[in-house]
């Protein structure tokens, strides 16, 4: 199978690349990315002489067509995906998660190539603390972020082109990632560097967020497992029961730290913060018999914080403009 994986150079997308790579030898992987300030190439170093490296633009409609018709499936994970930046400026996620997806989408059509696309569980909105219900494959869309929005309008766009044109396309979203290869920007990733750093850990608002966390293997195993055996035109909620507030993220990290418990800060809130996800992941389970593998959050937290500790000449290079880009917003 030749497989072409936009936003390889990417978290979701490197771990995803070197699963393909030790899971899959028959696979021949071509990565597309456009190596934005997301996007390192350092990240796919460890399988650079096993796949092929394009850097371009996912809106390149000429190079998109020609890296398509060489493929037999695309897995489409290339976007624009931290919230905070979408408030402080919307244009590049709508450049590149919606007018990117229906580049895409016109080159499979014309060259009738399978695609998966990757998107976020975070279309359906936000829960009450207290309601018993979670996100399931129907759900309404009711987006709050301008990323969100974006990820819900490709989203929109797949289901139109599997309809109106047949395109064979599935879809997954997922809950919060969390693993290798995470961009300091992100919580877990921006708490654990902070706290190697010296730095005491930083919570929005009251810290009483609700986020549903899944080791990034396991969502590259459901990824998988639809692209196996999914039904064409179908969504597939992607989730492993990991609701967690911040508050207990930070709580466990100042631990593994050996800190005081108190030893973190309350800064800004993110304007129109969601407040809860939580996925049932019934379907994904059901249908294609997929569970996750990491069951205890607290042992993934700790194998993370032992990568970032460990690779340090990974995530240094981006830490002080992160750091930067937080204060003008009081972050
Ligand atoms: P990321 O920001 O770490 O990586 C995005 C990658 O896309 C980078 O390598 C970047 O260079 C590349 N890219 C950006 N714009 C591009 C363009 N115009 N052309 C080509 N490449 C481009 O993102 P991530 O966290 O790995 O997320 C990957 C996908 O998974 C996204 O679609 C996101 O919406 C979705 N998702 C993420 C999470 C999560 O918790 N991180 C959860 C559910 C879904
Ligand atoms: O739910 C899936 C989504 O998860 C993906 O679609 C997004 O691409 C991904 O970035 C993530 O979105 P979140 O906004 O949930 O992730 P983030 O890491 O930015 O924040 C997680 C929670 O932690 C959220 O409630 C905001 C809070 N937070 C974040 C940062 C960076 C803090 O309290 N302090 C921080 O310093």
């Amino acid at each position: 199978m030749r497989l072409l994986v936009t936003g390889g150079a990417g978290f979701i997308g490197a771990n995803f690349v070197h699963q393909t790579v030790a899971d899959r030898p028959d696979v021949q992987v071509t990565v597309l990315d456009a190596l934005t300030y997301a996007g390192n190439r350092a990240s796919l170093a460890p399988v650079a002489d096993r796949i092929d490296f394009v850097h371009g633009d996912v809106t390149d409609a000429a190079l998109v067509d020609r890296l398509v018709a060489g493929s037999d499936a695309v897995v489409h994970f290339a976007a624009e995906s931290h919230n905070d930046n979408s408030l402080t400026d919307p244009w590049p996620f709508v450049h590149t998660n919606i007018v990117g997806t229906v580049t895409l989408l016109q080159a499979v059509r014309a060259h009738d190539v399978r695609y998966h696309h990757i998107s976020t569980d975070e279309v359906y909105g936000d829960l009450a603390l207290d309601d018993p219900d979670r996100f399931t494959e129907t759900t309404a869309y009711n987006p709050s972020s301008p990323y969100s929005a974006s990820k819900a309008s490709s989203d929109m766009l797949v289901r139109a082109w599997a309809r109106s044109y047949g395109v064979r396309a599935t879809l997954s979203n997922c809950s919060n990632n969390y693993g290798p290869y995470q961009h300091v920007e992100k919580f877990i990733p921006r708490q654990i560097t902070n706290l190697l750093d010296g730095v005491r850990p930083k919570l929005y608002g009251q810290g009483r967020n609700v986020r549903d966390w899944i080791h990034v293997d396991d969502h590259n195993r459901a990824v998988w497992t639809i692209l196996d055996r999914g039904r064409l035109g179908q969504t597939y909620l992607i989730g492993a029961d990991g609701e967690v507030d911040n508050r207990t993220v930070v709580a466990m990290l100042l631990e593994i730290f050996g800190h005081d418990p108190q030893d973190f800060d309350f800064v800004a809130d993110r304007p129109g913060h969601d407040l809860r996800y939580a996925i049932d992941s019934t379907l994904l389970r059901t249908e294609l018999g997929w569970q996750p593998t990491y069951r205890d959050f607290r042992t993934g937290l700790e194998a993370t914080v032992a990568w970032y500790r460990d690779h340090e000449h990974w995530w240094r290079p981006t830490k002080s403009a992160t750091e930067a880009g937080y204060a003008r917003t009081g972050q």
